[in-house]
């Protein structure tokens, strides 16, 4: 997203340098036009996560994970912080990371983790599934926690506060 608005903020400064320097001949300002439309169509490059061993996530009170996507390296350990950046309690808008393990059913594991309010959410019958998680947190809370994935392959991570599945879930590609 940001990319795509530097790109457009580019576009506008770049036709309003070419169309403001020198006279306004027909010419130039068609000159202007056509390098704009040839930055303008410039496709933009899909946004690929960086490989780290440093991750940091936030929830909002709109049930939103702002990253959906990272990259680690196997058997490296890595820390990832949990924000909820929004003011909404846990009880309402809660926030979790689970990362799963590969071959996990996430909308069953989800299913069992809506009993499990008890354990903030983290099903111990299902604990199995589970490389890591933080705690359940409310607005303005934050926890980070560190692991360290041996395998390589590409893992599902959730919220698993009641219903937050649909919204919040994302992958962890180990390479
Ligand atoms: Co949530």
């Amino acid at each position: 997203m940001k990319k795509i608005l530097n790109n457009t903020v580019l576009v506008f400064a770049l036709s309003f340098a070419l169309s403001s320097c020198g006279g306004n001949s027909e010419k130039e300002s068609t000159a202007a036009q056509s390098a704009a439309a040839t930055v303008k169509a410039e496709p933009v490059k899909p946004v690929e996560p960086e490989m780290s061993n440093v991750l940091a996530l936030e929830g909002n009170d709109q049930m939103q994970y702002n990253q959906t996507e990272f990259k680690i390296a196997a058997g490296r350990s890595v820390t990832l912080t949990l924000k909820h950046t929004g003011t909404l309690e846990k009880n309402a808008m809660g926030h979790n990371f689970v990362l799963l393990k590969q071959g996990t059913d996430m909308n069953a594991f989800a299913k069992k983790a809506m009993e499990a309010k008890d354990n903030d959410y983290i099903p111990k019958s299902e604990s199995a599934s589970v490389i890591a998680h933080t705690k359940l947190l409310g607005g303005g809370e934050s926890d980070t926690i560190t692991f360290t994935v041996t395998e390589k392959g590409t893992y599902d991570f959730i919220c698993s506060f009641p219903g937050h599945i649909s919204m919040m879930k994302g992958k962890l590609i180990v390479e």
